[in-house]
């Protein structure tokens, strides 16, 4: 079993998008996944009500795939994260992922260091790669705080949200000059951080994501309906880029396993 958090000192960046990404992409290899989210605002908490309440025009919804997602909110303390590792442990769950709150919060210390892997989420712009920085320093300044021998977590930053034509740029299909200068900036800051190679890209479909439900499931479902196929493929195509990006961080996870 693998455990990612994600961490942010600002909201807004794509931190539960992040987790509802991986989510999809997990769901879609068969993988079994529990949902920590303890945000004082807890949006993934409300994942399966918000599927629930959104209507899908003229596709059918499927159902909600309880077997392999469950979700829980707020948690008294850090015995309530380890009982429930070793209870998911028990009951064949492959990954857990906690979405914590935005801000340098003394309990999001204490629950990133209780994961293998952790997502600093970040658009393409100054007001968030500024507050990525300044999140990847106090990830630092925690680790400080270890005692030698403890186990740390990997880190990656995530640049999510990002605009087609950076896409392009990205993909070598399109010349970096045709970026303006501020997007050229944004690039080369995240280019400085300890980055996932993969990008999440601008995209309706994970914009929507709290509507759609695990993205793969919803997939699934509209490409068996001829009403549904156009949307089913495009979010084939959407949720190719989040399993690139889960078998990236599951390799990176392997990587500092294996060197332990
Ligand atoms: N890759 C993306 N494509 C499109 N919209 C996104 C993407 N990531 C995040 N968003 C949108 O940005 C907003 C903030 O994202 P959210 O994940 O809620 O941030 P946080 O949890 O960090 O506060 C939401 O409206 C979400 O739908
Ligand atoms: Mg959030």
């Amino acid at each position: 079993m693998k455990t990612i958090s994600t961490m942010m000192m600002k909201g807004g960046s794509g931190k539960t998008t992040l987790t509802r990404i991986l989510a999809s992409a997990a769901l879609a290899r068969g993988m079994k996944v529990h949902i920590f989210d303890v945000d004082t605002d807890p949006q993934a908490l409300g994942w399966e009500a918000s599927f629930n309440r959104a209507s899908w025009g003229k596709i059918d919804k499927p159902a909600w795939r309880h077997d392999q997602l469950t979700i829980s909110g707020a948690v008294a303390d850090m015995d309530e994260i380890y009982d429930g590792y070793d209870r998911m442990e028990a009951e064949g769950y492959d990954l857990v992922l906690i979405d914590t709150r935005p801000g340098a919060n003394a309990d999001t210390e204490d629950l990133i260091l209780a994961t293998d892997l952790v997502l600093i989420p970040t658009r393409p712009e100054q007001s968030d790669y500024s507050v990525a920085e300044r999140t990847l320093e106090w990830f630092e300044d925690i680790l400080q705080t270890v005692t030698p021998d403890s186990p740390i977590p990997a880190l990656r930053t995530v640049l999510t949200a990002v605009p087609s034509k950076m896409i392009s740029v990205l993909t070598g299909d399109l010349d970096i000059v045709s970026l303006t200068p501020r997007d050229r900036d944004a690039l080369q800051a995240v280019m400085d951080m300890p980055h996932a190679l993969t990008v999440i890209p601008n995209s309706k479909y994970w914009r929507e994501i709290a509507a759609w439900g695990p993205l793969g499931v919803a997939a699934e479902a509209a490409n068996s309906q001829p009403a549904g196929r156009l949307q089913g493929g495009a979010m084939m195509d959407i949720l190719a880029g989040g399993d690139a990006l889960l078998d990236e961080l599951l390799a990176v996870i392997d990587v500092r396993e294996a060197a332990e």
